[in-house]
């Protein structure tokens, strides 16, 4: 059977790449998701039928989109469908699949599959080999791919579809970042922190980690309606626009005395900054004796450097994380509703408009995470709790 999916294909990436060169127009990421058709397997005894219902729009699709970082497209042989967040119905289970039946509905997380230790070796959707995203009308899947959604933590539908990828990878952030600073400085010693990320929506998730721990939180982002929305929260606001977003030097010298003076000198115990790039530099300016950098991200930039003998003698630790264990993403799934509350972007965009999704993604001007409705019927019990 076949149904609806969206591809990246080498051959559009290298259209697209043609046409911007040509054009002198900017690289359009809505080009190159293009609307194709996807087999899907007969469901095996451990498999999960599944009908897509919403999607999140996640960075590593526009990073395969433009075959930055690597081309992954290419290296998944010239076409992969994408997609490594959804929220889904279950339409029917193999016959060794106890845990999930039809009609439940199920998020999904991106570990493509666990290392020794839990963590992933490969993300779902985009390097695990030979797995297929969910930008699908269906998929079929392994049960261990899937959690039970949790409908009554109090989200709306698309609060829900913002978070199975983000809030796992902010959650890992978090307790690999205070995990590490507590090796240093117990508890005893110092209970409340001072705790910076840089805008998006895993920053967000971070920062809400650390106001519902009782820390003090800040998220220095150039948009002012994410802003606003993490200030209703108790996590206060810095306007990264403000510091020219750290353009030259005095930018980054102005930023870290305007933390010294929001810390009474203390400076930031945790920074997660997601972005690397300029944003880099400015969050080590910023870290206190004994802090923590953590990152799980590459937007800006993948190279980083650093002054080791200056880090050595404020004993601050750099950390890079990929994305949580299995366990661990149940885990960060307890914490919907109550921990976690997303902020969405103003428009829910349809299917026929993923591509623009990503293109505005890309560009910047989303006002919170960008949530794709795919079905256009919704069970009962998603329905219900629609906004
Ligand atoms: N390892 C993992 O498992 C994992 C998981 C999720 C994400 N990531 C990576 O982490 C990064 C961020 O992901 P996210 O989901 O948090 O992203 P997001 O919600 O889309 O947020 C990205 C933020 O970056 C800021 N930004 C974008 N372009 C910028 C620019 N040119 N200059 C300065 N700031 C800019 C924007 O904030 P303002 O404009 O408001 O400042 C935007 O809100 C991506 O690289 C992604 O691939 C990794």
């Amino acid at each position: 059977m076949s149904v609806p999916a969206y591809s990246i294909t080498t051959d559009a990436i290298a259209a697209e790449t043609e046409r911007a060169a040509k054009s002198g127009k900017p690289f359009d990421v809505a080009r190159v998701l293009t609307l194709d058709e996807l087999s899907l397997p007969a469901p095996g005894a451990g498999d999960v039928h599944l009908k897509i219902l919403a999607v999140s729009a996640e960075h590593n699709i526009d990073h395969a989109s433009t075959a930055d970082t690597v081309n992954i497209a290419e290296v998944r042989g010239g076409r992969m469908i994408p997609g490594n967040s959804a929220l889904a119905e279950v339409l029917a289970v193999g016959g060794g699949v106890t845990k999930f039946q039809a009609g439940d509905v199920v998020i999904t997380h991106c570990n493509g599959g666990p290392d020794a230790d839990g963590f992933p070796l490969r993300i779902w959707g985009y390097d695990a080999e030979d797995s297929v995203g969910w930008y699908a009308k269906e998929a079929v899947v392994a049960d261990w791919q899937l959690l039970h959604a949790p409908l009554d933590c109090g989200l709306n539908l698309w609060e829900i579809a913002a978070l199975p990828l983000r809030a796992p990878t902010a959650y890992h952030l978090w307790r690999r970042a205070l995990g590490i600073y507590r090796i240093k400085v117990p508890r005893e010693r110092r209970a409340r922190l001072n705790v910076l990320s840089f805008g998006g929506g895993v920053g967000e998730l971070f920062l809400m980690m650390a106001r519902a721990e009782g820390h003090n939180a800040w998220f220095c982002a150039g948009s002012a309606e994410r802003r606003a929305a993490l200030e209703a929260q108790g996590i206060a606001g810095i306007d990264q626009k403000q510091f020219n977003r750290f353009t030259t030097r005095d930018d980054v010298r102005a930023f870290s005395k305007h933390c010294r003076a929001l810390t009474d000198g203390e400076q930031m115990h945790l920074v997660c900054d997601m972005l690397r790039g300029p944003v880099f530099d400015a969050g080590l300016a910023v870290v206190a004796r004994q802090g923590v950098n953590v990152s799980a991200g590459w937007q800006l930039s993948q190279k980083i450097s650093y002054n080791s003998t200056l880090l050595s003698v404020k004993q601050v630790t750099l950390d890079h994380t990929h994305y949580e264990t299995l366990a661990g993403c149940a885990a960060a799934t307890e914490l919907y509703g109550s921990v976690f509350r997303p902020t969405i972007h103003d428009e829910i965009y349809s299917w026929k408009d993923l591509p623009r999704a990503h293109a505005e993604m890309h560009a910047n001007t989303q006002t919170g995470i960008p949530i794709i409705r795919v079905a256009d019927e919704l069970p009962a019990a998603a329905e219900r709790i629609v906004p």
